[in-house]
């Protein structure tokens, strides 16, 4: 998984220092942005299918890849923090993750331009570049940092989203959205956030932070404290601690307040 992401992050770079050249061509970089994540794909697909032949796998990109294998699935996303990118800003990630009998069981996230690899497989701890990782020990709110991550143009629920950066924002030390959900999970794992919050993922982005912020020691779950983070629920993830302080306060944002007079 780590020589996968390694070597998918290769091109990445390249590609990310030719951005600066490319915003004047006519088709302009977003056209580039989605050639290099897909490039990135590829290799990644190559590498864990020369590792593993017979797992199956769920890609961004390519979608459903049935194996011979199917109790063992590899979960990916070759580029997350695909605005940043586009934008030059440096904060963008690999996310490789492996189910085994449909729980999250490994993963690995590369931040190329940081250098930093987290690395996670269930019971064996978490480490980012051989350093093992632990969740924050923080134990109250007001001292907290949070993250999440905000709906843009097309994407729904843009009203829940405020009222939930409202409730936390609120009662906090502050939040940050830096936009890469992978990257996100793996600073709570780091224990550089508190916590961190997102409605409406994919599978892809989460897979492998989930196990870095459980074998961080962190407690993770849909927004509704569950197990629905694949199937819409939203992810909730923080040390155990804040946790059940997290999930009371963004869930008090889920309804509408109620107007004046009515
Ligand atoms: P991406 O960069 O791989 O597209 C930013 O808040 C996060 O949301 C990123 O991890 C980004 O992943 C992800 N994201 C992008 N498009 C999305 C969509 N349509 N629905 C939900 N999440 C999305
Ligand atoms: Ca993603």
């Amino acid at each position: 998984m780590t020589g996968a992401a390694l070597k998918a992050a290769k091109g990445l770079i390249r590609d990310f220092g030719e951005l600066e050249q490319l915003q004047v061509s006519k088709k302009g970089p977003a056209d580039f942005v989605s050639k290099a994540d897909h490039r990135a794909e590829s290799v990644i697909r190559a590498e864990l299918a020369k590792a593993r032949p017979g797992y199956s796998m769920l890609l961004e990109e390519t979608g459903t890849v049935e194996g011979s294998d199917t109790s063992n699935r590899w979960v990916v996303d070759p580029l997350d923090g695909t605005t940043n990118f586009l934008h030059g800003i440096p904060h963008f990630s690999i996310s490789i993750g492996l189910e085994r009998d449909g729980e999250p069981y490994a993963g690995v996230i590369y931040s190329p331009i940081a250098d930093e690899m987290f690395v996670a497989e269930r019971g064996t701890g978490a480490f980012v570049n051989g350093r093992r990782l632990r969740v924050s020990g923080r134990r109250r709110v007001d001292e907290s940092l949070f993250a999440t991550g905000v709906p843009f143009l097309g994407l729904p629920d843009h009203a829940l989203a405020l009222r939930q950066v409202g409730a936390v924002m609120a009662v906090s030390s502050g939040i940050r959205r830096y936009g890469s959900a992978a990257l996100d999970l793996a600073w709570v794992a780091a224990g550089r956030y508190d916590g961190y919050w997102e409605n409406g993922l994919n599978p892809w982005d989460i897979a492998a932070g989930i196990v870095l912020v459980r074998e961080a020691g962190g407690f993770v779950t849909d927004l509704a404290g569950g197990k629905r983070m694949f199937t819409g629920g939203g992810i909730l993830a923080s040390n155990t601690a804040l946790h059940p302080e997290l999930i009371a306060l963004v869930g008090s944002a889920r309804t509408e307040p109620a107007t004046a007079g009515a």
